[in-house]
């Protein structure tokens, strides 16, 4: 059976790490406020220089490596991302011509902080019609560029950074095949005014700055995901006692918490980078999936969940053999 199996993951952050109390300076806010509503004490934040395709590059670099392969051998780029570089064209090409592997398919994929289980989805996919063989499946963002930094109930909670994974069309064959093993992706248009960015070329012919209802954001969140999660166990016919591990969308510890309490799953089987990381969108998957697979917490074999909600709504998950 042709499966899409993760063969090595990557991350990148930008140099300068943002404290909740260096923010209280310029916003106001209190470190006490942050962590207690959101879990997080820190983000990072891109210099002029750092770029969502340079962030990308860099996680797509380090996911090479990890999985022992040459750019050039890589004839698929989805990337994820609500902030590229230019409206046009896609970012994923500006990865293509920095990692020098020329004429296989880039593009880009808007789902907001769903994005990456968007660009899982369609690669699997396109991996197992035999489109490709051999995916970077990234996600990268600079939200930083497009926060009102004058708003404290949004500019607190997110952060940049960028995640990729390199996915391999495979034959598997025989009990607990790697790979993905179910995806399941959603979208409610109905609540474009609960998170949304006030901008675009088609309208302002601007760039825009993000708004957002959090209270109504949160709710919603933790019903979608839920959901979703269990679609892709009763799918794959599984249960919550079988994950080893559920990455999870970054954007606040109580969240992942509701959601890890809906599922019945101890909160050590969740891995949690929002203290540090803050929300960084379609990067916040493969950024927490690349953390725990170097720290050796998610090995070869391990059963695990992603799960994402965004603007849109969208929302998804992939349940995968690693
Ligand atoms: C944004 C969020 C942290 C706010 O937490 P909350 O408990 O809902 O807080 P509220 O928005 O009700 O605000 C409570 C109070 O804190 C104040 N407040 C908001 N931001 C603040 C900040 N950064 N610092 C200090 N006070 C703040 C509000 O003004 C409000 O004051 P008031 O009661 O005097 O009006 C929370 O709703 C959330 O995480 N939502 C989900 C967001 C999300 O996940 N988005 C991304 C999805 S991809």
């Amino acid at each position: 059976m042709l499966r899409s199996v993760i063969v090595g993951t990557g991350s990148a952050l930008p140099r300068r790490a943002v404290s909740n109390a260096e923010l209280a300076e310029q916003v106001d806010t209190s470190d006490e406020w942050i962590v207690e509503r959101t879990g997080i004490s820190n983000r990072h934040i891109a210099a002029d220089d750092e770029t969502t395709s340079s962030l990308a590059t860099d996680a797509a670099r380090n996911a090479l490596a990890a999985a022992g392969i040459e750019a050039a051998s890589i004839d698929l780029i989805v990337l994820a991302t609500a902030t590229p570089d230019q409206t046009f064209p896609a970012s994923a090409t500006l990865v293509q011509a920095n990692l020098g592997c020329r004429g296989g398919i880039a593009f880009d994929v808007a789902a907001v902080c769903s994005g990456f289980l968007y660009a899982l989805g369609v690669a699997d996919s396109m991996l197992r019609s035999g489109m490709a063989k051999r995916a970077l499946v990234i996600g990268s963002e600079t939200f930083s560029r497009i926060l009102d930094w004058e708003d404290r109930t949004t500019c607190v909670l997110f952060g940049d950074g960028a995640g990729a994974i390199v996915l391999e069309a495979q034959e598997q064959d025989g009990e607990n095949l790697r790979g993905v093993l179910a995806t399941r992706l959603h979208a409610d248009g109905a609540h474009n005014q609960l998170l949304y960015v006030d901008g675009g070329p088609s309208t302002t012919g601007t760039v825009g700055k993000l708004r957002m209802k959090g209270r109504e954001v949160f709710r919603h969140a933790v019903v979608n995901l839920a959901e979703v999660l269990e679609e892709v166990l009763v799918e794959t016919g599984h249960t919550s006692q079988d994950i080893d591990w559920l990455v999870p969308h970054q954007a606040n510890a109580r969240i992942l918490d509701a959601t890890a309490k809906k599922l019945n799953l101890p909160r050590e089987k969740v891995v949690m980078t929002v203290g540090q990381h803050a929300n960084t969108s379609a990067a916040s998957v493969p950024l927490a999936l690349d953390q725990a697979v170097r720290d050796g917490r998610i090995k070869q074999g391990d059963l695990v969940v992603l799960e994402a909600m965004g603007g849109g709504f969208t929302w998804g998950a992939s349940l995968v053999r690693m």
